[in-house]
């Protein structure tokens, strides 16, 4: 298979915040951002596939500022790493004052996606082709990233198979939790 260049693939997807995006306090949705964020991972990794992708994992969501209705929002997604069938998406969300034209940072994102061949198993994909420092940095980012995740899912395991609840009053002895068990 041949690399493709992650340049072939990058996404952007611009959307207007109207009114109905909005929660009780009259600020945006989290859901709505989270949803946009998926279609333009979607939208990346099949590009770079060429072939239908589902979403596995989502690392690092945080709304570092509000978005208000009115608002423009940009989400601006690259292939960043590739596996054997994964790809790691990362994503920059901005949100645009129009009438200011002031443009806000409100989070960054990372979305693994696996491809799917026609008979719904994952399906290899081209290498990447990275073609400057920044996207050689990304790469590596991410490696250290999924070897990371690997690591504390597996100490996460051996943590939860260990509790002992009847343990609970003397370990939960300082949290702010009451235990009534029926
Ligand atoms: C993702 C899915 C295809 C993995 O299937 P699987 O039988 O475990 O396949 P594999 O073990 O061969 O893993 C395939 C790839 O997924 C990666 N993967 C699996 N679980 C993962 C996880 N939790 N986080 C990150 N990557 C993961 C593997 O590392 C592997 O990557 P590689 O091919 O680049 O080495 C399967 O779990 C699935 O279809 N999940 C549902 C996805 C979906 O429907 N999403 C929509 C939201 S509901």
């Amino acid at each position: 298979m041949d690399p493709k260049p992650v340049r072939l693939s990058q996404t952007t997807i611009t959307e207007l915040m109207i009114p109905s995006y909005a929660n009780f306090g009259g600020k945006i949705h989290g859901g709505i951002l989270l949803s946009l964020m998926d279609k333009v991972a979607y939208a990346t990794s099949s590009k770079h596939a060429g072939t239908y992708c589902v979403t596995v994992s989502v690392d690092k969501v945080e709304f570092l500022q509000p978005v208000e209705v009115g608002e423009l929002v940009s989400l601006h997604a690259s292939v960043n790493y590739v596996g054997r069938s994964s790809l790691v998406v990362g994503i920059r969300v901005e949100a645009q004052n129009v009438k200011t034209g002031l443009i806000k940072h409100t989070n960054s994102s990372y979305f693994t996606m696996v491809a799917k061949g026609d008979d719904d198993k994952p399906a290899m994909v081209a290498p990447l082709l990275l073609e400057n420092p920044e996207e050689v940095k990304r790469f590596i980012e991410a490696m250290r990233m999924r070897e990371i995740k690997q690591k504390v899912r597996e100490q996460m395991d051996d943590a939860n198979s260990a509790i002992d609840v009847s343990r609970a009053p003397e370990l939960l002895r300082h949290e702010r939790c009451i235990i009534k068990l029926k």
